[in-house]
């Protein structure tokens, strides 16, 4: 699959490295808004051309799929239009900055038949489907809690577009998108209720605290945020044992990927894995891998968050439709 990226910042040359090391997958073209940075992105990544304007590399014939990786307010529109010009589609996350244009997205991707992935790396490790067979063997016992923290510190640069609402800023749909996800993973449903609460600075949530009520009596707590050192952890609480994992957004640097199961005598498990979750999530998009069941994910998620974004409007507990 001949890849085109759409948009030149941080994380891009990440993505871009890793699908230029993934079988079968090559980086054909980079765009930007400016012609100057698309050049010097192509140059320093080793990508063949450089475009000026995102629409420009969407009617290039060797792009076959796009890497999107623009602010979150940004993805509807550019899938959209992607879909539209026959590219199958990895977006970052989140998806969209609403429940309604993330449906929009979908129904894009479906009606022009191209494949559609949200860029969310972690549910693609080998490790994550070990997660889901120990959760649904009932090596936990009965799931009764589950806690999520994502963070990282960062005094931002003004212009950055995490402190924009109007892009899509915010800790709720960046980092949240990870916790909640990590929730609605777990349960394999969504929540029936949430309440939410958050800490503002610059115009924009800097920290959120939310509680999650599933059925079953499962309950969930989440806390992301942009003022505490980086966090990427969290335990499922089981009848039996707990799961506990403190890197699952993505790994350490060079370390592998770990997780410990604490039983209720204090015997701890220790599991590492090897891999590169960004690979392998480029190949499933790169494949004929059904990929609903992540669109499900991507929708449901989208669905708590914006719930969230109610509770912290109306200062009330939120209940899912
Ligand atoms: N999966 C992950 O681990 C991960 C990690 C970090 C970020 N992300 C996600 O990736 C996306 C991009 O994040 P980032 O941190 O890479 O962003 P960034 O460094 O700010 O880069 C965003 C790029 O979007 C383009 N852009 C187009 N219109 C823009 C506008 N009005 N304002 C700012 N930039 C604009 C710019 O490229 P040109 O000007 O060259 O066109 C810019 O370089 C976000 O959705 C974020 O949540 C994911």
């Amino acid at each position: 699959m001949r890849f085109g990226v759409i948009g030149t910042g941080r994380i891009t040359r990440r993505l871009v490295a890793d699908m230029q090391s993934t079988d079968n997958v090559e980086v054909t073209a980079i765009g930007s808004r400016s012609l100057d940075r698309a050049k010097w992105c192509a140059d320093q990544y080793g990508v063949a051309s450089a475009v000026e304007g995102y629409q420009s590399l969407l009617e290039r014939d060797d792009v076959e799929a796009v890497y999107i990786s623009l602010p979150p307010s940004l993805h509807a529109h550019w899938s959209i239009a992607a879909a539209a010009a026959g590219k199958h589609i990895l977006c970052e996350k989140p998806l969209a900055i609403s429940t309604r244009q993330a449906i929009e997205i979908a129904e894009a991707c479906d009606r022009h038949h191209v494949r559609l992935l949200d860029a969310t790396a972690w549910l693609h490790h080998e490790r994550t489907d070990t997660f889901a067979a120990w959760i649904a063997d009932g090596r936990l016992g009965k799931i009764g809690h589950i806690s999520a923290a994502v963070s990282f510190y960062q005094p931002f640069q003004s212009n950055d577009h995490r402190l924009d609402l109007e892009l899509g800023g915010g800790c709720i749909l960046d980092l949240g998108w990870y916790t909640c996800g990590l929730a609605r993973f777990v349960t394999g449903r969504n929540p029936r209720a949430v309440w939410a609460d958050a800490v503002w600075r610059q115009g924009v949530p800097q920290r959120l605290s939310a509680i999650l009520w599933f059925d079953d009596d499962v309950t969930a707590t989440v806390s992301c945020g942009y003022d505490t050192a980086t966090r990427k952890w969290f335990e499922v609480a089981g009848s039996t044992a707990s799961l506990i994992c403190d890197d699952f957004t993505r790994p350490w640097a060079d370390r592998p990927a770990r997780c410990w199961i604490h039983d209720a005598s204090g015997k701890v498990e220790s599991h590492k894995f090897e891999g590169s979750q960004e690979r392998r999530m480029i190949a499933r998009l790169a494949s004929d891998v059904p990929l609903g069941a992540y669109l499900t994910q991507a929708l449901d998620t989208q669905r708590i968050l914006e719930a969230i974004d109610h509770s912290l409007e109306s200062k009330q507990r939120v209940e899912l439709g």
